[in-house]
């Protein structure tokens, strides 16, 4: 079974967010992508990135999807956002190995971006990345992940 991932924005990202939604519903390894915005003419056009972290991060703790990709001007704010939300971990990244330990070391459910500090190629070469990895539930890193799970309950 594929994938169910978010992709958002605020207005500072969402020129990055729409190729990434392109790339990604064109990706067979991604069975649903989720857009919760910012969209160019529409009236969420100016929501904050603290809306669109929390936002995504509410959505998966609800099961509604898997993970999410978001990207604002530095990636930094709705990272922020994504992690006021009980049980997620978000992490901002724009380099191959910390995109990669995200998945395998830190079983993040929220990669973000920044429009304006990473070049769209990368960007999307690093998206793709991030979707080819799977976290190993009987890793050793599990059980530093269930450290944060047990500090917020959950
Ligand atoms: C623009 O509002 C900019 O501050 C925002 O996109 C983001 O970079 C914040 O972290």
């Amino acid at each position: 079974m594929g994938l169910r991932i978010i992709v958002g924005a605020d207005e500072a990202g969402v020129d990055y967010k729409e190729t990434v939604k392109a790339d990604l519903e064109a990706d067979p390894r991604v069975d649903e992508v989720i857009d919760i915005g910012v969209n160019r003419g529409s009236d969420d056009f100016d929501r904050p990135y603290p809306l669109v972290g929390t936002a995504a991060g509410e959505k998966i703790a609800a099961g509604e999807a898997d993970r999410a990709v978001l990207f604002c001007g530095t990636g930094l704010g709705v990272a922020i956002a994504a992690n006021k939300v009980k049980g997620i971990r978000a992490v901002t990244a724009h380099d191959s190995f910390s995109v990669e330990r995200s998945i395998l070391s830190n079983d993040a459910h929220v990669l973000t971006m920044g429009q304006r500090v990473v070049g769209l190629e990368l960007a999307r070469r690093l998206v793709a990345e991030w979707v080819g990895y799977t976290f190993d539930t009987a890793s050793a890193s599990a059980q530093k992940v269930a450290v944060l799970n047990d500090y917020e309950g959950c």
